[in-house]
């Protein structure tokens, strides 16, 4: 790929207007969600959806979760059932993505990976919403790092990788959910990936219908990871050796600790799975920048979004 002069520009109506004429231009801009910055590109064009695959280095069979503002576009792209439709309902906008089958022809094949199927999520970071209500168009984004790197929280973390392969960064701050969107199969209701939103707390709210009958607690939603395709056993890598479970410094490791266990940093100092959540991948990416050899970290307890954060570190120490 010839190099690009990367650009960052505060979020804002101008650097909105700039990221809207490069996607329509068949272009991929990196922009912040409420999970991950993405890398997005317009959805319907295979050769922009192409632009994403190249400036990540992705394996091209791994299909790319498609970002729509609200439900009326999503049934342009998917086929939305009564169940799916519930799910929607309770969590969107937010960091849920649910797999369902795709509208023939309404995204590029590149984006589903030929797969009849697709992930649609609607987000509700003010940037993603701002750009898709712009453009109007639906926006394939996976996270805006390389291939198999560490994902993004910040700008800064998606020039690590990604710096002279895309025109543009948009700026908002850090993200604050931290982990990516849970995916949900629309029509079993299976958690194929664990994230921010357990469907089983069901927060804010009491038991509804899908807590009985779409997702059975804990084992299931362990069980349910390894079934999304493209879940890939070695992801969000840092380029040192990970050890987990740590709860003391070995040489030459840098220690991420949580609660209890102090290092030289901290998922959350008060034990909290949200903080430490949202803190997972800066953290990774200050122990990688760090002068130490190898990272550990302390142990996580594998509930609520624990089981998330347990999810990626164990993807991030398989080597
Ligand atoms: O929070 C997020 O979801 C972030 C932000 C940018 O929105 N996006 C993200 O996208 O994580 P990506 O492309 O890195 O993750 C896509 C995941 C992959 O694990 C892929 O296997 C799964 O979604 N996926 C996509 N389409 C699918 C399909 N039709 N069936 C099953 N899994 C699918
Ligand atoms: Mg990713």
């Amino acid at each position: 790929m010839p190099p690009t002069n990367t650009r960052t520009l505060r979020y804002g109506p101008a650097a909105i207007a700039e990221a809207a004429r490069l996607i329509a231009d068949g272009q991929c801009v990196a922009v912040p969600t409420e999970t991950v910055y993405g890398l997005a590109a317009d959805a319907s064009d295979s050769a922009a959806v192409a632009r994403i695959y190249a400036a990540k280095g992705r394996p091209s069979f791994n299909p790319l979760i498609v970002h729509v503002p609200d439900l009326a576009a999503a049934e342009r792209i998917a086929v939305v059932d009564d169940r799916a439709r519930d799910l929607a309902a309770r969590w969107w906008p937010g960091p849920l993505t649910l797999v369902l089958p795709v509208q023939t022809g309404a995204v590029a094949s590149l984006v589903t990976a030929g797969l009849d199927t697709v992930a649609v999520r609607v987000p509700a970071h003010r940037a993603m919403q701002a750009l898709l209500r712009t453009t109007g168009k639906p926006l394939a984004a996976p996270s805006a790092n390389a291939s198999n790197r560490i994902s993004p929280t910040r700008a800064a973390h998606v020039l690590l990788t990604l710096d002279g392969r895309i025109p543009l960064v948009i700026d908002d701050g850090p993200t604050t959910a931290g982990v990516e969107s849970t995916i949900i199969d629309g029509q079993t209701g299976k958690v194929l990936r664990p994230g921010p939103i357990d469907p089983i707390s069901r927060e804010g709210g009491g038991p509804g219908p899908e807590a009985t009958t779409l997702v059975a607690p804990g084992a299931r939603l362990r069980e349910g990871t390894v079934v999304a395709p493209g879940q890939l056993a070695s992801h969000y890598a840092p380029t040192k050796r990970l050890r987990l479970n740590a709860t003391e410094r070995r040489n030459g490791e840098w220690l991420i600790g949580f609660g209890a266990v102090t290092g030289d940093d901290t998922l959350s100092a008060s034990g909290d799975l949200v903080e430490a959540a949202a803190h997972l991948f800066d953290a990774l990416h200050r122990a990688d920048a760090s002068g130490s050899t190898a990272i550990a970290i302390a142990p996580v307890p594998d509930d609520g979004i624990g089981v998330a954060i347990n999810d990626r570190l164990g993807r991030a120490a398989h080597r």
